[in-house]
């Protein structure tokens, strides 16, 4: 009978299974969906969930761990930069005599759990068949949400039967690949980046206890500790291992310095005190970032789910870097940074994380005179934001592809993309909308709004008819390549314009002084606002007053009409069904195009423009790309279609809960779980922001009971209930002081500390625009 070990508390997840992701047994093909699905990260870490024991014939597929911003050009010639792995921090074998052991486990017994509450992954697996020793491993690890350099492992292993001489070796994978050696010492090993002159350093401490009695190590090495001993029946022996990681932006001969201060700070708190400080950090993001819902269990473990991806991608304290489409949980995308991040995300930040939220903008800042660069060689003024950034803001769009049919693509979204301007000035609009946060605005904000204004009113060129035209563009709808007049593109480019002109008026206003230096830094007159004013104006927009419809671009419905539902149950996306060139010819769409500007921008659909719109380009939607359907699901919301919403919900949620978009071994789709949030809180529950307040449209799906989240508006904390039982919304101001709440247009003060409790009883709930549904209790 086995005495529970030191960790034995430690290494039990939490009870309540509504935090839990399991997984059993172990199937080698399946093996680098787990490790991202049980990826863990805190923003600046970020570990994938493979095997740390060597056990048998159970092996790992893609063992990483990243550090954020740390990039590198794989090959001298190359241009395009990567995310380079550090060293894998978590190897250790534990051997018999005769070999390892674990080299029979019983795959059935391993098992993994995702504690999302605790942002910890759990292990466990038994050795059970003809091996001298009969034992259970159970192992833990986390990177710390307190101190984000720290990362740790504890490993029990409990010994059932049998005595054997047993050795555990601790040791760090190699790297020689990726990364030149800079130091190595027993504690401590330094790189550097061959071509980025960037440097890492890991400094770790390791330790082991049997039967709770501290053994010093039989051999040692650099980061390598090697522990023999008899082991016997009953005994439990305990592994902890701490490591600090630091990434320096130059070669830095002291850059192992601040690792080991990391380091001993997280030793002197000791393995208890770094899990518990870990925890209490997790507590607090759960307690603003948590949305319960009642009658619906697989609808609360998506957002659990979703919300623990979220919350791990961000570090506040790093402006350098910024969250990447697989976020720090797979090679795919080489981390690189896409409109994801400020569509998909960040209203996930502005409204439960602020800090979060600006840091990510500041990132935006950071690279904006490379997006007035590449404005600058692409012949406009202003910014033009890379569509895919690493860590300096140059466009690092690989400029080729290998296609399906293993032909060379060229790629022309790093030149022609250029939405992604509008939609970082729309991330920075909504920020300050949500804040009112003036010092960022004053310092950051409103240079990125002027400058991606400038850049639409030297983009879009008048033309012969009188309006401006935005010239051979790829929208969102990637499997169309110059076009003209994109839809969401010359709506967002107008959209960022007019957000320019009042950012100017604001300034000057209410900050003569900043508007004064600002201007004149950037060289903006009267001639040139009144310019945007005539851009803004003349825009073509391509909406038919007589149909209601938004074209997505100048000769879209001229091109062959294909029936989506003729291949319903296909398992590659549609441009391989057709081939790229047919697909272009067709008006398949890649992705939410102009139903992405529904879902961003719905007021500007009048009447019923907004069903029309989606009416018509749902069914011409292959979702080809992992953002689509979360997008589906929040204008479907939006529009008073709960059903069709929850389908969209779901289909987004498993894509990395269900691997049913792509093989999911490239890492998590994070913008897909920012929507998967999105569609409850913004779809769902209808937020939307007001200049003095929030708006809500709820529109529960029949399925949901209760739906309960947190907001942050303008230094405040709201509690939201939405509960269809009792038909009624609740609103507790549980920080700050009173604000207004509109349902519909009907506004209502919500008391500091108090709670506003608002009867749906009788009311139909309208689309947003609709009449307004509640009416006082
Ligand atoms: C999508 C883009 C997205 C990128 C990264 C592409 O497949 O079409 O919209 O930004 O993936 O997630």
């Amino acid at each position: 009978m086995i005495v529970s070990g030191i960790m034995a508390q430690a290494l039990t997840p939490t009870e309540d299974p509504a935090w839990l992701l399991r997984e059993t047994g172990y199937e080698l093909l399946r093996e680098s969906t787990f490790e991202t699905r049980f990826a863990i990260s805190n923003g600046f870490l970020g570990v994938r969930g493979g095997l740390a024991t060597h056990l048998g014939a159970c092996r790992t597929i893609l063992p990483r761990t990243y550090v954020a911003g740390l990039f590198d050009t794989p090959t001298p010639d190359s241009t395009v930069p990567e995310l380079v792995p550090a060293a894998d921090w978590l190897q250790v074998r534990i051997l018999l005599p005769d070999g390892p052991m674990m080299r029979c486990p019983n795959r059935s017994s391993r098992a993994l759990t995702l504690d999302m509450h605790r942002g910890i992954l759990f292990t466990e697996a038994r050795q059970s068949c003809n091996a001298p020793l009969d034992v259970y491993l159970r192992t833990l690890r986390l990177v710390s949400l307190d101190a984000r350099a720290v990362g740790m492992q504890l490993i029990e292993l409990q010994i059932e039967n049998g005595v054997s001489d047993l050795t555990l070796e601790a040791s760090f994978g190699p790297t020689d690949f990726e990364l030149a050696p800079e130091r190595a010492e027993p504690d401590l090993r330094a790189w550097r980046t061959w071509r980025s002159s960037r440097s890492l350093a890991i400094a770790a401490a390791a330790s082991l206890h049997v039967d709770g009695v501290e053994r010093a190590p039989t051999a040692r090495g650099d980061l390598m500790w090697s522990w023999s001993w008899t082991a016997s029946p009953g005994q439990v022996v305990s592994f902890q291992r701490i490591i600090a990681v630091t990434r320096h932006h130059s070669v830095d001969v002291h850059s192992g310095a601040r690792a080991r201060r990391e380091l001993a700070a997280a030793r002197a708190l000791g393995w208890r005190g770094v899990i518990d400080r870990h925890e209490a950090a997790w507590a607090e993001r759960w307690r603003s970032s948590d949305v319960q819902v009642e009658g619906d269990a697989a609808a609360q473990a998506a957002l659990r789910y979703a919300i623990f991806h979220l919350n791990g991608a961000v570090n506040p304290a790093d402006p350098q870097v910024s969250v990447a489409a697989r976020a720090l949980t797979g090679d795919d995308y080489r981390g690189h940074v896409f409109w994801d991040t400020e569509i998909f995300l960040l209203p996930f930040y502005t409204l439960t994380w602020p800090e979060a939220a600006r840091t990510l903008l500041l990132y935006r800042y950071r690279t904006l005179d490379a997006a007035r660069a590449k404005a600058a060689a692409m012949g406009w003024r202003g910014a033009l934001y890379a569509w895919e950034s690493a860590d300096t803001g140059a466009e690092v769009t690989p400029a080729q592809t290998v296609g399906p049919d293993r032909k060379i693509l060229d790629i022309l979204c790093g030149s022609q993309e250029q939405h992604i301007s509008a939609d970082v000035a729309y991330a920075v609009w909504q920020y300050w909308q949500a804040t009112s946060d003036e010092a960022f605005f004053c310092q950051a904000g409103a240079e990125i709004i002027l400058e991606t204004a400038r850049f639409w009113a030297s983009r879009a060129e008048l033309e012969a008819d009188g309006a401006r035209h935005i010239r051979g563009v790829i929208g969102p709808d990637e499997y169309h390549e110059s076009v003209d007049d994109n839809a969401y593109t010359n709506v967002m480019a107008q959209w960022n314009i007019e957000r320019g002109l009042e950012t100017a008026s604001l300034l000057r206003e209410r900050w003569p002084g900043i508007w004064n230096d600002l201007s004149e830094r950037l060289g903006l007159d009267e001639v040139e606002l009144k310019q945007w004013r005539e851009a803004a104006e003349t825009i073509a927009i391509g909406f038919d007053p007589e149909t209601s419809l938004f074209e997505q671009f100048t000769g879209f419905s001229a091109l062959e009409k294909i029936d989506l539902a003729a291949y319903a149950g296909r398992s590659v996306p549609m441009d391989v069904v057709l081939g790229r060139e047919r697909t272009q010819r067709t008006q398949v769409i890649k992705q939410a195009d102009v139903v992405a500007l529904l879902a961003l921008l719905p007021e500007i659909f009048p009447d019923a423009a907004g069903e029309k719109n989606f009416d018509y380009y749902e069914p011409r939607c292959g979702h080809g790309s992992s953002l689509s359907r979360a997008l589906h699901g929040l204008a479907a919301a939006r529009l008073g279609r709960p059903e069709t919403a929850l389908r969209y919900f779901r289909q987004a949620a498993a894509i990395d809960l269900a691997d049913t978009h792509v093989a999911i071994g490239g890492g998590v789709h994070i913008a897909a779980l920012g929507g998967v949030w999105l569609t409850a809180v913004f779809g769902f529950a209808g937020l939307s922001l007001r200049p003095d307040g929030l708006a809500f449209a709820p529109q529960l799906p029949e399925a949901w009971c209760k739906l309960e989240f947190r907001v942050h508006w303008q230094a405040r904390q709201l509690r939201v209930t939405i509960d269809r039982t009792a038909q009624s919304l609740r609103v507790v101001l549980e920080k700050g002081s009173a604000m207004a709440i509109y349902i519909g247009e009907e506004r209502y003060l919500a008391p500091a500390g108090e709670a506003l409790a608002l009867s749906l009883v009788h009311i139909r709930i309208q689309k947003i625009h609709g009449t307004p549904p509640f009416s006082p209790l």
